[in-house]
């Protein structure tokens, strides 16, 4: 190991170990005291029933972990984990898209970033045909901030509405309710194809006891109102009773053992493992974000049999590789790359490389994999008049078109058009992963500081002294350099998971896997320059 991979890894190892600490906090809320409260009231953390709930053996996928930290919301700074677990697991060998209310952040109720990450979820869920399951205990929407869950599209109402939609489907809908499920949080239990509530400690009903009193008189037990009993034998409005957690995991379980089996709509070929370790990742990328990198050994370090069959290699050599593209296979799945490469800023002979290939991945049906590290297109006069405005949206066309699976990786640099063609958040990807490498935001904080300088001398109607400019820039980078942060990116669930190097493979096969569940369309591309 030379000296520079030495220092690439001891950061990287470093960084992740951020990450770590982070994911602590997000998945023991409230500590052990917390846990306490829980025993008490006969309850098992939710990752432990998500264990109970998937196959034996097998690995539950969650996504969005980090989301929901530094929000500042009323009264509440951080909503770990954004009060609410959601993640893919196998049940019966059938991928499901599982969501689980954490009591233990505040009664599990819906802040704007619970519901964000609830609609994620579904959406993934509802795209790639998954059924779904509730684990239901929330105290409903998080009342001092009504106003921003309750109303729009997107927020509370949403949560149903997807419900009934992807149940006529066909995508069973099943609701375990572990606690309380109030108001509108009611509808978590009704509005199922199945639910499934426990005695003395499931509630269901559309106004609770104190809301009864105020507005009828009648004084009532939450247990008369709408415990388990109440909606299993007299309304109906429930399905199944059980006696305690492991009893009513082992019956939504039981619920879904006569699914169909899923179909790969792929032809799926024999794995092989990478002779390149994914431990080489943490030596090739460079510590410094800004400094280039050679995605051809990355690719090497998570394809199958490190075998990437590259597509115009040659062509437009230092200007046509920043972007590389070829097939390579994962987990024996065949998979498309667009992935940027060496300090990625992206020429008019590479833009229209990565059109054409994108085009023809379409034509043959194979999902697609962009490894983003690219600050952005190439700028200046020789570039704008070779058209690089008209080749930028030519790709970025195609990938808004391209009706294959999409998957974004972010390895690097993030920035302006580049984020588009590349296919960022806003393209919709199936899935969208990032790593501690990634700088997501409009431009760098170098190039915002200038930028943003020279805006303020014009306001200010008088140059800026150096020493002003000194700070001015600082103040400038700081903010862009940590709102384009993986860990500022992944607490407003601009991605699905901050992803660690060696999680890269699995991860990535596990989303190409999940997104093949239904069967490619024709593709169709609008208008196009060349
Ligand atoms: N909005 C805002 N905060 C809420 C809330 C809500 N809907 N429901 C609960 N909380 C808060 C509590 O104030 C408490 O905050 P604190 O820890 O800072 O004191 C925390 O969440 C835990 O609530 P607590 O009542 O102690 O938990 P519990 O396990 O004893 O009871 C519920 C859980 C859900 C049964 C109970 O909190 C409840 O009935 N909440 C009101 C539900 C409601 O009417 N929702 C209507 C909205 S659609």
């Amino acid at each position: 190991m030379s000296d520079l991979t030495g220092q690439n890894r001891a950061h990287w190892e470093k960084e992740e170990q951020k990450l770590d600490e982070l994911v602590q906090q997000a998945i023991c809320p409230g500590g052990e005291k917390a846990v306490q409260r829980l025993v008490q009231q006969g309850k098992q953390p939710v990752r432990d029933l998500i264990c109970r709930l998937i196959d034996p053996e097998t690995e539950f996928f969650e996504l969005s972990r980090i989301a929901g930290f530094g929000m500042n919301y009323p009264d509440v700074q951080d909503v770990p984990c954004a009060g609410l677990v959601t993640g893919l697991g196998r049940i019966h060998g059938n991928w499901t898209m599982v969501f689980a209310n954490d009591s233990r952040v505040k009664a599990g109720t819906y802040f704007p970033i619970t519901l964000k990450k609830h609609m994620r979820a579904q959406a993934i869920a509802e795209r790639c045909g998954l059924n779904c399951v509730y684990i239901a205990d929330s105290g409903g929407a998080y009342l001092p901030m009504q106003a921003e869950v309750f109303p729009d599209d997107q927020q509370f109402g949403s949560m149903f509405y997807n419900m009934a939609r992807m149940s006529a489907m066909g995508l069973k809908q099943i609701t375990l309710s572990t606690g309380g499920n109030t108001a509108g949080g009611a509808y978590l239990v009704f509005m199922a194809c199945q639910s499934v509530m426990i005695d003395k400690m499931s509630y269901s009903f559309l106004g609770g006891p104190p809301l009864v009193k105020a507005a009828t008189g009648e004084v009532i037990s939450a247990e008369d109102l709408g415990g388990a009993r109440v909606h299993t034998q007299l309304s109906g409005g429930a399905d199944h009773l059980c006696q305690n957690q492991e009893e009513a995991i082992d019956q939504v379980r039981e619920i879904l053992s006569l699914e169909p089996p899923q179909k790969l709509y792929i032809q799926r070929y024999q794995e092989a493992p990478p002779r390149v370790p994914a431990e080489a990742i943490y030596e090739l990328l460079a510590a410094n974000v800004h400094h280039g990198i050679n995605v051809r050994a990355f690719i090497e370090a998570i394809a199958d049999d490190s075998h990437f069959a590259e597509y115009k290699r040659h062509y437009a050599p230092g200007l046509g590789d920043n972007i590389v593209t070829g097939k390579m296979r994962l987990k024996g799945i065949p998979v498309g790359i667009v992935a940027s490469n060496g300090i990625g800023i992206i020429f008019t002979q590479a833009a229209q490389k990565a059109t054409e290939w994108i085009i023809r991945c379409c034509q043959d049906k194979t999902p697609l994999l962009f490894i983003q590290a690219s600050p952005g297109y190439m700028v200046g006069s020789d570039s704008e008049h070779m058209g690089i405005g008209k080749y930028g949206a030519d790709m970025v066309r195609a990938v808004s078109c391209a009706q294959v699976p999409r998957v974004q990786l972010v390895i690097g640099p993030d920035n302006g058009a580049a984020n588009y063609g590349m296919c960022g958040r806003g393209y919709r990807p199936h899935f969208l992963f990032s790593t501690m490498r990634a700088r997501t935001s409009v431009m760098s904080g170098r190039s915002a500081g200038e930028v943003l300088m020279s805006i303020e001398e014009r306001k200010r109607g008088k140059p800026m002294s150096d020493e002003e400019k000194a700070a001015f820039r600082q103040q400038m980078t700081d903010k862009y350099d940590g709102e384009a942060h993986p860990f500022y990116c992944g607490a407003r669930l601009l991605n699905d998971r901050v992803l660690k190097f060696r999680e890269i493979r699995d991860w990535l096969s596990m989303a190409f896997g999940v997104s093949l569940l239904r069967p490619i369309g024709e593709p169709s591309f609008g208008n196009q320059r060349f």
